[in-house]
């Protein structure tokens, strides 16, 4: 459930008009529900309940707007973090340095003593020579380094290839096969306090059967590890859960996924971390934009919109569905195509859908844009870095400012050479 609805026959972020909106900030812009937030937020920890001892890491790569990790630190929620810059933001947003969780493959060494110097709670190691760099680093300070062992269970998760982590050909975790030994080699060193095990196998995954095979896994894994003297007090289940993109759509819903977590970790006596991003996110935000033109086609009109592949790019990176509306519909219907201005034929949201009918001027919303949206925009085509909003009640923000091209014209140089 989310908080954008019809009111009067006007789009409403909670008691927000959305061409308030558009009219303050112009378009496009990335519009988020505080309430919204907080509701998903609150839905999957309920979820939980049932699961005995449990940490709740937002995965901030999903939406690391500043002001969204205020309202989920407020809510509780520590961060999964994968790069030093998304360390900053959770500790900007004042989520505690204990409640970090760091993940990713390629945390270089600069990193990784960042991280130490910052006293985040968790190291999610990758494989055996971070390890052995983090216990080093850690050693030298007098540290212990809290981590676990990222595994790849080896399942496939039956989401999209480009978002799926969890098959042994993918570049994360180290093979189920192998944890047992490396984990042995890696207690030994001083420098770190090795806790437990991590998985993570993919994301918007719309069936629970390989998340429970993976907890399975790790299950005996655990069993495994204890059998051979190790203490294991914490396993990481990472995030995944996936939202309903279409409206027919029909997920496992967060209260789904946590009776099986509870079935699936029963015997365990373990604290539990997940990562949870997309679910929190994903329809917490929608993509606001203006109908620039409806080019007749030759097969269906082109509904030429203002937002394009650099502020969502999910549509062309995975050929993902995000739902349009007209932000006030007129109840007639049309066939159309949607695209964005950047010349490149992937920057289509959508082909031969039927939609609210459109003319030029008018504003639309692409949704469930809240999770791996502005996150991901980029400048190309030397577009604008597309702004965001915060909707509460019925007041709203400006949480990032629209960057534009000149500023980042700014920021480049001619070398002396060149310049005549
Ligand atoms: N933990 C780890 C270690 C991850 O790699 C991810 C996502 C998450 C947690 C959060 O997963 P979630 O709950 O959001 O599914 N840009 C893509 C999604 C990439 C996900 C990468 N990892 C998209 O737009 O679909």
């Amino acid at each position: 459930m989310d908080h954008f609805a019809y009111r009067d026959g006007v789009m409403h972020a909670e008691n927000v008009a959305l061409p308030a909106i558009a009219e303050a900030v112009g378009t496009p812009v990335y519009v988020y529900s505080t309430a919204t937030f907080r509701r998903h937020a609150q839905v999957f920890r309920d979820a939980l309940k049932g699961a005995g001892r449990v940490h709740l890491a937002y995965a901030i790569k999903a939406n690391p707007n500043v002001a969204v990790l205020r309202v989920l630190a407020d809510e509780g929620y520590g961060a999964d973090v994968v790069s030093a810059g998304e360390m900053q933001r959770a500790l900007a947003a004042g989520i505690p340095a204990s409640d970090i969780v760091f993940s990713g493959v390629g945390k270089t060494r600069r990193e990784l003593a960042q991280a130490l110097d910052a006293g985040i709670g968790q190291f999610n190691l990758e494989l055996e020579e971070e390890g052995e760099v983090l216990a080093a680093l850690a050693h030298a300070r007098g540290e212990r380094a809290p981590a676990v062992l990222r595994v790849n269970p080896d399942v496939d998760a039956g989401t999209h290839a480009k978002i799926s982590t969890g098959r042994k050909e993918n570049k994360f975790g180290v093979a189920i096969d192998q944890a047992v030994a490396m984990f042995d080699r890696l207690s030994k060193h001083d420098g770190l306090d090795l806790r437990g095990v991590a998985i993570h196998i993919g994301s918007q995954l719309a069936d629970l059967a390989p998340l429970e095979a993976a907890y399975a896994r790790i299950g005996e894994l655990v069993a495994e590890l204890r059998a051979a003297g190790h203490t294991i007090s914490r396993v990481d289940l990472g995030g995944g859960l996936g939202v309903p993109y279409k409206p027919d759509d029909v997920l496992p819903s967060p209260a789904d996924y946590g009776a099986m977590v509870a079935r699936a970790t029963a015997d365990w006596d373990v604290e539990l971390m997940f990562e949870p991003g997309r679910v929190i996110a994903g329809n917490a935000g929608v993509l606001l934009t203006e109908v620039i033109w409806v080019k007749p086609g030759v097969v269906n009109p082109y509904v030429i919109v203002d937002a394009a592949m650099n502020d969502l790019a999910r549509v062309a990176m995975y050929d993902a569905y995000h739902d349009f509306v007209a932000v006030a519909p007129t109840g007639d219907r049309m066939t159309a195509n949607i695209a964005g201005p950047v010349c490149e034929t992937g920057d289509t949201f959508a082909m031969g859908r039927d939609i609210d009918a459109v003319k030029s001027g008018d504003l639309g919303i692409f949704r469930t844009a809240g999770a791996y949206g502005a996150t991901m925009a980029s400048t190309y085509n030397s577009r604008a870095l597309v702004p965001e909003v915060l909707v509460d009640g019925d007041r709203f923000a400006v949480v990032a400012d629209r960057i534009h091209p000149e500023t980042i014209l700014a920021a480049e140089r001619v070398p002396e050479w060149l310049k005549r």
